[in-house]
């Protein structure tokens, strides 16, 4: 297993490229599952995940080929299997993605039942719960979903009893093949959901709605191919500008799209720093200053997202201040919190509350990844203690950032990865 080893202290400064969004690319990947024409998807980003995918789609008997610039080319007319296999699920929840598809598409999907993981129990129930009233027959056996439909699915009126991001996306997706019109009331208003729906409609869908809580979807007896643009990774794009705060730095990112994440920026700003967009790039300087103390609290976009809650974590573990930091999406995602007391951060937990105060200096030390946006708080962490800060199980990070240690490298961070 590699780890990564920061040496803190650099003031990040330069400019980097913004990856496609990993959270769109999965379900849209799934998405091709619903046509049996050709299917030409781009500004994919190189990650664990996306490979996980296409993997998935393979197994299936889907062929494709992807090129040096994360094009990928998508063929699924010879689809011979509707199984997701426990093997690849347990490695990736997000394969429960393509329960939707198969069942709308061919009326049959086993789906091996995705567990809890690190950061939260998660369960299906709001996925299973939608396709149900779509007319399909869910069965759970021996660790998997079988769900099956006799004919189409039928449009329905489905109200979700809460927000989900995956929920939506399982049955907008089916939504589009059923036979009449589907509303999803309450829907995820996420920008991946948007890019999900975007995708569906340059495949023929008929949606209205699209960025609001009421989805409304005319099925269609089938859906073409298409060509289409994975929009920038707004996660990505959040952690580095956190990076470059916490570092009192200056950073542009290209390729990305400020009106992605409204919140975070507002955040940002409230803690000191300047910010200048322009149609596809992204400034922060924090001329040199100390950041202020943010108190935040996450909930489903617009409000602040819970993929970025971590990464405030540590940068308010060196701010001038106090402040709240309240998670209401996930059970279990203040992880972190203990990783960064072990370098010197002072934070106490009270529930799903974080209540830091921020310190002069955080102090290197080793450390665990626990998940994905917990490992991207410890290489925030890393950044500005003093010393030599290692990370390990960094398998977390590879899920979600594209070369991450060249990207730091390139603004001037001391990072390198080493085998273990
Ligand atoms: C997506 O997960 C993202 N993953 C997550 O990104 C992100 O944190 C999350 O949305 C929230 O924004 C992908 O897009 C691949 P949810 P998802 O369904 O769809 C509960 C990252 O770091 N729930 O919106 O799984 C659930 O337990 C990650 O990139 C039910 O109770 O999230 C959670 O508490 C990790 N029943 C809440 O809803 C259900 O049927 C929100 O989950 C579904 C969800």
């Amino acid at each position: 297993m590699d780890k990564l080893i920061i040496v803190g202290g650099a003031v990040l400064n330069g400019d980097i490229r913004i990856s496609g969004a990993k959270n769109s690319a999965l379900p849209i990947l799934a998405a091709t599952l619903l046509t049996g024409e050709k299917m030409r998807i781009s500004n994919l980003p190189h990650l664990h995940d996306i490979t996980t995918m296409i993997e998935l789609l393979g197994c299936m008997g889907v062929e494709s080929s992807i090129d040096e610039k994360m094009t990928v080319e998508i063929d699924n007319s010879n689809i011979s299997s509707y199984c997701a296999p426990y093997d690849l699920v347990k490695t990736m929840r997000a394969s429960v993605l393509v329960l939707g598809p198969l069942l709308a598409r061919f009326g049959a999907a086993e789906v091996s039942f995705p567990g809890g993981c690190a950061i939260g129990s998660r369960p299906v129930d709001q996925h299973l719960r939608g396709l149900e009233m779509m007319g399909a027959e869910v069965d759970i056996s021996g660790g998997y979903i079988k769900a099956k439909t006799n004919g189409r699915l039928k449009g329905a009126h489905i109200i979700m009893d809460i927000v989900t991001v995956g929920g939506t996306e399982n049955l907008l997706m089916a939504a589009a093949l059923a036979d009449g019109e589907t509303i999803i009331e309450n829907a995820a208003r996420e920008p991946e959901v948007t890019d999900l729906a975007n995708c569906l409609v340059a495949m023929g869908s008929e949606i209205t709605g699209i960025g609001s809580d009421r989805l409304v979807i005319q099925g269609k007896e089938e859906l073409h191919g298409c060509e289409y643009r994975i929009m920038p990774d707004r996660i990505e794009t959040g952690t580095y500008l956190v990076a470059a705060a916490a570092t009192r730095g200056r950073i542009k990112l290209r390729d990305t799209d400020a009106k992605l994440l409204e919140s975070v920026l507002q955040k940002l700003e409230e803690c000191g720093a300047t910010i200048e967009i322009s149609e596809n790039t992204i400034e922060l300087d924090m001329k040199g200053k100390k950041p202020l103390a943010v108190t935040i609290k996450t909930a489903p976009y617009p409000a602040f997202p819970t993929d970025m809650q971590a990464q405030f974590t540590a940068l308010n573990s060196v701010a001038e201040g106090t402040s709240m930091v309240t998670e209401t999406v996930f059970e279990n995602r203040l992880i972190q919190t203990h990783e960064l007391n072990r370098m010197g951060a002072k934070i106490t937990l009270e529930g799903n509350t974080a209540m830091v105060t921020g310190v002069e200096r955080l102090k290197g030390a080793p450390v665990m990844a626990s998940d994905l946006r917990a490992s991207a708080s410890l290489v925030i962490a890393g950044l500005v203690a003093e010393g030599e800060t290692v990370i390990d199980r960094i398998y977390h990070i590879d899920r979600g950032y594209e070369c991450i240690e060249e990207k730091l490298q390139q603004l001037g961070g001391s990072i390198r990865r080493v085998p273990s």
